[in-house]
């Protein structure tokens, strides 16, 4: 808002005269109001207050930040005031020991490229309830500790690539309530994403198009951080496949916000529906349902244990209960805390069960492998010979036919005639053979392919996972205490977005 305002007044001196500047001082108080204010020093008497390492100034009024800010400070709260700018020289010295930073509520349009320099230790940033519009690159590149960012309900519509790069330790970034209309996929895909990342919200934005194959091939422990309700998405079964799906494995981004997450039905009058409801009525997508792992005899699998948390112990206990021992060498934990079964037999189907431990929660995963009783190759080699034998019968008949008709031998009984017809008959004859010979080869390599296809489908994501637990969200201080499986509620969970 501020940005237009002082070039009309810079441009206008220069036509017009003394009247002209006239104007330009009167309208430079409401032009520039932080730039133009002489800066106070802190005033811990009447509008902050100070103690020990904490200064306190919400709502006091202030339209640029005091000076002379104590160096030892660690936490600096100068929300409900009315700063419009965060410039490189906003302290005058470096809060090396600054920990938390609260500016909310502020009329914040602008941040330095420069302003995080002096606080390089910051762990909090709060910048939620402002006025900015988009995020540059770089902006809080120094801020390499930070853990928690708050940037919800501002105007941000465009969000620069590199906007987040740096900030290696950030575990939970609020973008909703923006105007963001791009997913910043880069933040959580796999290689680019933020290392540390567990919550992203961009909830209530103008996103109008999701990666959704991307965020399906998300490990469940970010999916379940992965905040998208309340988005202007267009209906369809695609986007229902993923929302149920999440729903079923009991994931928070979508469990918690159950009648948020809807949908733009098509048409001019674009109905919003709850895209949990899309099966029964509008759209006939096919119902989500957790289905199991299924192999052939010989084959081996890999049992993912996708859990909703990171960094957890996992172990296995197969079917009938029985613990994964070295002696079962058809048992295998591999690095990852999946579990490598194989070769399979009929009666190795059966519930694998992985539990995962870890600080905060256990987690209980169930899979269910079901193991035909028969051999992938052998179905797939029976089928192939038939369809090898097929073709080569129906070429047999086609080469018959041609030897019948279209063999130059008959004018061989014809003593009359010349070497010239004998040529002449001979171009039909072979251009006709080479017809069926290509189709020949194009058939059977059409018709083999789709037999390869089948045969390395692999049901890598059918995973039924029936996770008994609340998922936490880094709320590691305040949940030190929990333990038992079932203690924490939904709504507790559900209050996690806003609450930190
Ligand atoms: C949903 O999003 C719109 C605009 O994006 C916003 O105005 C509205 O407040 C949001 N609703 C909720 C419940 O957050
Ligand atoms: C959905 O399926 C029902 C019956 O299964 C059918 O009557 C209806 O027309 C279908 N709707 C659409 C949009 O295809
Ligand atoms: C499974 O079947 C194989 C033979 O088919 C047998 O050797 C093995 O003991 C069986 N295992 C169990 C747990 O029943
Ligand atoms: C070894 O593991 C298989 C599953 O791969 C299981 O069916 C079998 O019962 C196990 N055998 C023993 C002796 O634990
Ligand atoms: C598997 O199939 C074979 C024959 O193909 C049969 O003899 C055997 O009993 C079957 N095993 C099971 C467990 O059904
Ligand atoms: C998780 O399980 C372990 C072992 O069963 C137990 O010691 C621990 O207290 C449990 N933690 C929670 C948070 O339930």
């Amino acid at each position: 808002m501020a940005g237009p305002r002082p070039h009309a007044a810079a441009a206008s001196p220069r036509g017009r005269g003394p009247a002209a500047v006239l104007t330009l001082a009167l309208l430079l108080p409401a032009v520039g109001v932080s730039a133009q204010l002489p800066r106070t020093p802190l005033d811990c008497r009447r509008a902050c207050v100070c103690a020990s390492n904490i200064v306190s100034c919400p709502g006091a009024n202030l339209a640029s930040v005091p000076l002379a800010l104590p160096p030892q400070t660690a936490v600096l709260d100068l929300s409900f005031n009315s700063l419009g700018r965060l410039r490189d020289d906003w302290t005058t010295v470096d809060l090396g020991r600054l920990h938390t930073l609260l500016l909310s509520h502020n009329e914040l349009v602008f941040l330095s490229y420069e302003a995080f320099g002096h606080v390089t230790e910051l762990r909090y940033l709060d910048l939620s309830s402002n006025g900015l519009r988009q995020l540059d690159e770089f902006i809080f590149e120094p801020l390499e500790h930070l853990e928690v960012l708050l940037l919800y309900n501002n105007r941000i519509a465009q969000i620069d690539h590199s906007a987040f790069s740096g900030l290696g330790s950030l575990r939970r970034l609020y973008l909703s309530h923006n105007q963001v209309a791009r997913f910043p996929l880069e933040l959580v895909k796999e290689r680019s994403r933020l290392e540390a990342l567990q919550l992203l919200d961009v909830s209530s934005n103008r996103i109008k198009v999701l990666p959704l194959h991307e965020l399906q091939a998300l490990p469940a422990w970010l999916k379940n951080g992965v905040y998208f309700h309340n988005l202007s998405l267009p209906c369809s079964c695609e986007l229902y496949d993923v929302v149920a799906g999440w729903n079923l494995k009991e994931l928070s981004s979508v469990t918690d916000f159950k009648s948020s997450h809807t949908c733009l039905l098509p048409g001019p009058q674009k109905e919003r529906m709850p895209i949990l409801d899309l099966d029964k009525a509008h759209l006939n997508c096919t119902e989500v349902t957790m289905t199991n792992e299924v192999a052939y005899l010989q084959q081996y699998l890999v049992l993912d244990c996708d859990t909703r948390q990171k960094d957890v112990t996992k172990s296995w206990v197969l079917p009938g209960n029985i613990p994964v021992s070295q002696a079962n060498k058809s048992a295998e934990i591999r690095s990852d805390g999946g579990l490598q079964i194989g070769p399979l037999m009929v009666n190795d189907s059966g519930v694998y069960t992985c539990y995962a431990t870890g600080d905060n929660m256990n987690e209980t995963l169930h899979v269910t492998v079901v193991v035909f009783n028969s051999t992938v190759s052998g179905g797939l080699e029976n089928l192939k010979t038939a369809y090898t034998t097929l073709v080569a019968c129906i070429i047999s008949v086609v080469m018959v036919f041609i030897y019948l008709f279209l063999t130059p031998c008959r004018c061989a009984f014809c003593p009359g005639q010349g070497l010239e017809k004998d040529k002449a008959s001979d171009t039909p004859h072979s251009s006709t053979v080479s017809i069926p010979q290509a189709h020949r080869e194009s058939r059977a390599e059409g018709g083999g392919f789709p037999y390869r296809q089948v045969a390395f489908l692999d049901p890598k994501d059918q995973l039924e996972q029936n996770g008994r637990l609340n998922p936490i969200h880094e709320e590691d201080e305040e949940c030190k205490g929990f333990s038992g499986e079932r203690k924490r509620s939904e709504a507790e969970a559900g209050g996690a977005p806003m609450v930190v």
